[in-house]
């Protein structure tokens, strides 16, 4: 569905990712995941052609429809909230205001006819008969009331804002879905609802979230930034979390044993050069060490919070005993 080749993003000098190759699938949502600044939102950027990258490419088939939920909470106070939904689907809003026009103007003529007719059958195909009932049902599912439609987006409240801005993300089934941050100033019972539209969702969902619970809910893939690299990974948050710690821990051990055999043929070497007998030892040791190296690991830009427990104790070899034990109920 969307093939990034190559790409490469630098700030003034700043490097946030380079060379990225991946692919985005139908049916699959995408978690991307970093720590802040990591250049999450910036990808998703890069992704809906806001932004281009500084090497390489973005494509998609041009057949399919991408929908942004947008960040700007004033963008669309001069309309109502049903409009603003149906501007979800751009072209199917500007059929609509040209068909309202031509339908306005007081000399109709043949050719104004024609052109009605062909806006009506593309109208009809995007589904524009159930674009106000599928407007209802998204504001609905965000917890919202029907009779908001008709309000204008400046008399509405901030939560409430963000709601109609995601149910114009969701509306007219667009092919792909970018959500930067769309739990953010969500109330329980509307995650709850997205998290079951995302996950019955047909398209590609490509969203970014600090939230794990959600993550792990909604994510068939983790797209993790991290060391200026963009990794694509199968399965949820937990999953790549678990898999990613038991990752550093076996490089953490590898090394470990590296560096121990250095230290002992080290000592070897200082031990021995001196000594004629084992010279010719020592000097193929010091050859062994030339080679020998410590896998670097890369600093991550992460911070976890780590809470642990050091027991005071060992616990005994029996932690619980039950000796028989019966329960009657009801005689
Ligand atoms: N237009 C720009 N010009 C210069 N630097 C920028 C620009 N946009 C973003 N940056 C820098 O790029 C880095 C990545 O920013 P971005 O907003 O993509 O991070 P993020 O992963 O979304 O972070 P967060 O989790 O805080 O939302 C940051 O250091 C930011 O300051
Ligand atoms: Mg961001």
């Amino acid at each position: 569905m969307i093939t990034v080749s190559d790409v490469s993003l630098s700030f003034g000098g700043q490097v946030l990712f380079k060379n990225v190759d991946l692919k985005f699938s139908e049916g699959n949502c995408y978690g991307v995941i970093g720590a802040n600044g990591a250049g999450k939102s910036t990808f998703l950027k890069i992704l809906n052609g806001e932004l281009e990258p500084s090497t390489g490419t973005v494509s998609m088939p041009k057949d399919k429809r991408m929908s942004v939920l947008k960040q700007d909470h004033f963008a669309f106070d001069e309309y109502t909230v049903l409009d603003t939904v149906i501007m979800g689907n751009k072209r199917l809003y500007d059929i609509m205001q040209e068909k309202d026009a031509l339908y306005a103007k007081e000399d109709f003529s043949e050719e104004d006819g024609e052109r009605a007719g062909a806006l009506e059958s593309e109208f009809a195909e995007l589904n524009g008969w159930e674009a106000e009932a599928d407007a209802s049902k998204l504001i609905q599912g965000l917890g919202l009331d029907e009779g908001i439609l008709y309000s204008q987006m400046s008399g509405l409240s901030g939560n409430e804002k963000v709601k109609v801005l995601l149910a114009q993300a969701l509306f007219g089934s667009p092919d792909v879905i970018l959500l930067d941050e769309p739990t953010n100033h969500l109330d329980i019972d509307a995650i709850r609802w997205l998290e079951d539209f995302l996950q019955e969702y047909f398209g590609t969902v490509i969203v970014v979230s600090h939230d794990r619970h959600f993550l792990n809910n909604v994510c068939t893939h983790i797209v993790d930034i991290d060391y200026t690299k963009i990794k694509m990974y199968v399965g949820n948050y937990e999953f790549w979390y678990e898999s990613s710690q038991m990752m550093q821990r076996l490089m953490k051990q590898q090394n470990k044993k590296t560096e121990e055999k250095l230290k002992e043929l080290q000592e070897f070497v200082s031990r021995f050069s001196a000594n004629k007998s084992k010279s010719k030892q020592a000097t193929a040791r010091r050859k062994l060490i030339e080679k020998v190296s410590v896998e670097e690991m890369p600093a991550s830009s992460r911070k976890y919070p780590f809470i642990g427990f050091d027991m005071d104790r060992e616990p005994g070899k029996d932690i619980v005993q039950v000796d028989g034990i019966s329960k009657t109920v009801d005689g």
